[in-house]
């Protein structure tokens, strides 16, 4: 079933949820563009829960830049494909209006994701996480089941979204338990992304130098070595069409910079016309 419609959401979950004695509903909140790392979110769904609902909308609030909005990659007959052959039962497609009524106005109310969403990525897309992280409230309020349980489906590559969001679940008391799904990857090692499909194929084989970076650190770590991340930053800075955002450690609780393991390892770089991330797990020997 394909809903634009709030009220529609509604009442088609709560059908589904009573036809079938559902104790949970399963949520895959999407930008669409979808891919084999939207789908491992479907599929951890699909495994735990006898309702799965998804949403596409491409959140307006979340992009600090009108072109990378604009140059977003649309494509809702392949989608609706994907979805369905996800298992997904129910997905969500509203229109700008219905999100945002009164839009370009910014709604009155929003949510702040305060410092956890100033620093890296945030300090890069200023308001990209407040965005996110409204939209994401909107979402679980809308598709909130009653005498069900909601689980939403979260990916680890987008590591600063997913602690973010369960942050706000815990500070904002919101009944929703937020489960993390792995990063998934091209054979490459290139995590699947959306934007992804924004790279040439030489800009594609360029990107593999995030992943490959990564893991050269975590291996290192692993081994008890120096992790050379000035080195490791020399040389993505060094392949053609990479720019180097950043490539540091961070303590995996508090975001914040460390030299100790375990640490989380992240790393972000414009390739082409994409501004890309990455992170990885790293623990000592
Ligand atoms: P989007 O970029 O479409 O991603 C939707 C979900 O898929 C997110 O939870 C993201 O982490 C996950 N995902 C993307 N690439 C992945 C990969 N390679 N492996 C595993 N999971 C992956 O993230 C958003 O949309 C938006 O910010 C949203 C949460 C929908 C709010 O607007």
């Amino acid at each position: 079933v394909f809903v634009h419609g709030i009220d529609e959401l509604r009442v088609e979950l709560a059908r589904l949820v009573a036809e079938r004695g559902a104790e949970s509903v399963g949520l895959v909140p999407t930008m669409g563009a979808l891919h084999a790392g939207h789908t491992a979110l479907m599929e951890a769904a699909v495994a735990e829960n006898a309702v799965v609902a998804a949403s596409l909308f491409v959140n307006p609030l979340q992009f600090d830049r009108q072109e990378d909005f604009d140059t977003y990659p649309r494509d809702l007959t392949g989608d609706m494909e994907i979805f369905e052959r996800g298992g997904v039962d129910l997905v969500f497609a509203p229109s700008v209006e219905e999100m945002y009524p009164g839009f370009p106005d910014a709604p009155a109310i929003g949510v702040s994701s305060g410092e956890m969403g100033r620093v890296l990525e945030g300090a890069s897309r200023p308001g990209h996480f407040d965005g996110m992280a409204t939209v994401v409230a909107k979402l679980f309020q809308i598709f909130m089941p009653k005498g069900a349980d909601l689980r939403a489906y979260f990916g680890e590559k987008d590591a600063q979204q997913l602690m973010i969001v369960k942050r706000m679940v815990a500070d904002l008391s919101i009944p929703v338990t937020v489960r993390p799904v792995k990063t998934q990857r091209e054979p490459s090692g290139l995590a699947l992304s959306s934007r992804n499909q924004l790279l040439s194929e030489a800009e594609k084989e360029s990107a593999t130098v995030l992943s490959r970076a990564l893991l050269v650190l975590a291996d290192r770590a692993r081994a008890g070595e120096d992790w050379g991340l000035d080195e490791l930053r020399a040389l993505i800075d060094a392949t053609d069409d990479v720019e180097l955002d950043h490539l540091l450690v961070v303590d995996p609780t508090t975001l914040r910079p460390t030299d100790r393991v375990p640490g989380l390892a992240l790393v972000a770089a414009r390739v082409g016309a994409a501004r890309l991330i990455d992170n990885m797990m790293i623990e000592g020997p």
